[in-house]
C-alpha cells in the first residue's frame, strides 16, 4: 500500500479548529461572521470549531444553520454535582456542542489527566451522545528514547477501554509538534497514523476502517496538503492557525479547486 493511497472513501475528512485559551465573545461573533461564508461550500468535510467555554453559547447560536459543529475543549465526568470550577456534559450540550476534544496533551500535561481519567471522559461523553475528538501523543523525550508506538499504544488501549468505535475520532498530535512551527513530516506522521490504525484493529476490528484519525501539531495552510495524501491521515486538528478565520478556511478548503 503506498502512503499516498486512501484505504477508504468512508471516511469523510474532519477538520477541527482548537481555539485553546483564545477568544472572548466579541471575537467568537467577529470571526464567525468571515468565516462561515467561506467554508459554506465545503460540503464534503466536516467542520468543527472548539472555542473556550465562555463563548461556546455564542458561537453555537451563530453556527446553528451551518455546516459547522461546535466542541466543548474539556468537561467533567459527573453531570452535575459539588465539584467547583467544573463543567458537565449536560452544560456543554446545553450550549450548543455536538464535540468535546478529550485528553488533549495540554491537560495531560498541565491538569495530570490520566489514561484513566480520560477514559471516563469518553465514556460520559458517549453516554450523553456527545461526539468525542480523543488526542494522543508523544513527547519529544519518548520519542527519542524509541518509545513513540508503545506510548501510543498505552493511550489508545486505556483511552478507549470498553468504549465502542461510534462517534469517536482519534487525534495524534506530537507533543513536540504542538505551537512550535515544527511539524511532523508528512512520512512520520503517516507511519504514527498506521500504527494508530493497526492498534484500532485490535480495538475496534473493521470499524477502526471508519475511524478517523487526525493530525495535528503546527498544521498551515502551507503544509495540509501534503499531510492530507497520506493514507492513514484523515483530518486534522489545528491550534495557532485556526485563530484566523482566512487561514482556518484555507485549511478547511485545502484541494478545494
Ligand atoms: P498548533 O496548531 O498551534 O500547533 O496546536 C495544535 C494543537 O494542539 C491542536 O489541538
Amino acid at each position: 500500500m503506498s502512503l499516498y493511497t486512501k484505504l477508504s472513501d468512508m471516511r469523510t475528512p474532519f477538520i477541527s479548529a482548537n481555539w485553546k485559551m483564545n477568544k472572548g465573545i466579541e471575537e467568537t461573533r467577529a470571526f464567525f461572521s468571515e468565516f462561515v461564508s467561506l467554508v459554506k461550500d465545503a460540503k464534503s468535510r466536516e467542520i468543527v470549531v472548539a472555542p473556550p467555554f465562555t463563548s461556546l453559547h455564542t458561537a453555537a447560536g451563530i453556527a446553528k444553520d451551518t455546516n459547522i459543529s461546535i466542541a466543548a475543549q474539556n468537561m467533567h465526568t459527573n453531570d452535575s454535582g459539588a465539584f467547583t470550577g467544573e463543567i458537565s456534559p449536560l452544560m456543554i450540550k446545553d450550549a450548543g456542542c455536538s464535540h468535546v476534544i478529550l485528553g488533549h496533551s495540554e491537560r495531560r500535561q498541565y491538569f495530570n489527566e490520566t489514561d484513566h481519567l480520560i477514559n471516563e471522559k469518553i465514556k460520559s461523553a458517549r453516554k450523553h451522545n456527545i461526539k468525542v475528538i480523543f488526542c494522543i501523543g508523544e513527547t519529544l523525550q519518548e520519542r527519542e528514547d524509541g518509545n513513540t508506538f508503545n506510548i501510543l499504544g498505552r493511550q489508545i488501549t486505556e483511552g478507549l477501554k470498553d468504549i465502542s468505535p461510534e462517534g469517536i475520532v482519534v487525534a495524534y498530535e506530537p507533543v513536540w509538534a504542538i505551537g512550535t512551527g515544527r511539524t511532523a513530516t508528512p512520512e512520520q506522521a503517516q507511519e504514527a497514523h498506521a500504527s494508530i490504525r493497526q492498534k484500532l484493529r485490535e480495538i475496534f476490528g473493521d470499524a477502526a476502517e471508519n475511524t478517523r484519525i487526525l493530525y495535528g501539531g503546527s498544521v498551515t495552510a502551507e503544509n495540509i496538503n501534503r499531510l492530507m495524501e497520506c493514507g492513514d491521515i484523515d483530518g486534522a486538528l489545528v491550534g495557532g492557525a485556526s485563530l484566523k478565520p482566512d487561514s482556518f478556511a484555507k485549511i478547511v478548503n485545502y484541494d478545494i479547486k
